[in-house]
């Protein structure tokens, strides 16, 4: 079928990148001859679109009204899966919706969960094409929205540590991530955490208070004004030793059926205090310092800090607007191929490379190899530093990812 007009969609969590990917994928199908449309408020709108008015057109000059680095999305977010909506004609409903505004494909941006209805719809003869989405970086493909999400948790990081030095207090930063800790790793990194606590890896809090105890104290012996900070960042999906999950049951599910996940950080900073109660050093150690108060300085104050969706929101990185716009261009190219159920993973040169929908949305876990390379560099990672033995050196004559 030829395709005349475009719906895109933006699904799941807001990010980074996303106007780009709206006005890439806008622009590269005006400048082939076909319309887009904004069906706002992700798949909410979808099932609602046979009751819209009217709907937004994407022409020159409401495009030029999208700013490209701004996070967040034009098009507007909800967390449905199609699939569990109660309503048994909801398919028919949505096909009636598009034919409505003679929309013959979408564009859908997202993540896991809105790559499996990417699926689904493509099931139901519906064409469409998914570009990766998400902050947590959990996707086979690079996702929109990564790079911004990495960019500020490094930033809040590092701007959390002239308060954590003035006050001497360790400080705890909860991330968002869900189940992986790509982002957590990467933004700790990116703003030279002490400590990066990941899914990936069950903590071991004996070992993280003796990375902290060791250097804290020596930080804060180092310096002339007797002052210091220890930085972790703890990625929201921790588990512990046993591989337990330590979040707050009580936060609820989310419209797409999954955990809210919180208090990990809360977690973590419980399980400092205790070991700093029961820690004969530490009293030594703060008159040292002189930070000891009869009554009422013991012990350093440890502070969880959640900067929640800060971290998604304001302006993306420039790597994401170049990923959004190329990513949202390449879609229009596949969604006229008839590539439907396939998700863009990216442009290199002339080539527009995709992948099928179900293997892209897999979930992708960070790479544990990688953390004793770290762990060299000092970094604790909440094990037993593992010694880094590169397993063989490849030379390789091509760079794989382009920015
Ligand atoms: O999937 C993106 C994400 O930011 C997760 O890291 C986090 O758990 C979740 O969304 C928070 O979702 P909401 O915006 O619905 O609170």
């Amino acid at each position: 079928m030829a395709i005349k007009r475009i719906g895109v969609i933006t699904s799941g969590g807001d990010c980074g990148g996303l106007n780009a990917v709206i006005k890439g994928m806008a622009r590269k199908a005006y400048a082939l001859g076909i319309e887009s449309v904004v069906i706002p408020n992700g798949y909410a709108g979808l099932y609602n679109l046979v009751d819209l008015e009217s709907v937004v057109v994407l022409n020159a000059d409401r495009v030029s009204k999208i700013e490209a680095s701004l996070a967040g999305s034009e098009a507007g977010h909800s967390r449905v899966k199609i699939s569990k909506i109660s309503d048994p004609d909801k398919y028919t409903r949505i096909k009636k919706g598009l034919e409505k505004f003679g929309i013959d494909g979408l564009i859908i941006s997202g993540g896991d969960d809105t790559g499996s209805v990417v699926v689904d719809l493509s099931s139901q003869g519906i064409p469409c094409v998914h570009v990766p989405k998400t902050m947590d970086l959990d996707l086979q493909p690079y996702s929109v929205g990564g790079d911004s999400a990495v960019n500020r948790i490094a930033m809040f990081t590092r701007d959390l540590k002239t308060t954590g030095m003035s006050h001497n207090r360790i400080l705890v930063i909860e991330v968002f991530g869900r189940y992986v800790g790509h982002t957590a790793f990467r933004g700790g990194i990116g703003a030279e955490a002490d400590c990066i606590l990941i899914p990936e890896v069950p903590v071991d809090f004996d070992i993280v208070y003796n990375h902290m105890k060791t250097t804290y104290f020596a930080r804060i012996e180092r310096s002339d004004v007797k002052s210091g900070t220890y930085i972790i960042v703890v990625a929201e999906g921790l588990k512990n030793a046993s591989g337990e999950m330590l979040y707050d049951e009580s936060a609820g599910v989310d419209a797409f059926g999954h955990k809210k996940l919180a208090g990990a950080g809360k977690y973590v900073r419980q399980q400092l205090e205790k070991r700093l109660k029961g820690d004969p050093d530490v009293e030594k150690f703060m008159k040292y310092a002189g930070m000891y108060v009869p009554g009422i300085y013991s012990i350093p104050e440890v502070r969880e800090v959640t900067p929640g969706h800060l971290v998604r929101s304001g302006h993306s990185s420039a790597y994401d607007v170049n990923f959004g716009y190329r990513a949202g261009a390449a879609a229009v190219y596949l969604l006229l191929e008839g590539k439907t159920g396939s998700t863009v993973t990216d442009v290199e040169g002339k080539k527009i490379l995709y992948m099928p929908t179900g293997e892209a949305i897999k979930r992708r876990e960070v790479d544990i190899g990688e953390l004793a390379l770290f762990e060299g560099l000092g970094i604790c990672f909440g094990r037993v530093p593992v010694e880094f033995k590169p397993v063989e050196l490849e030379e390789r004559r091509h760079i794989d990812r382009a920015l």
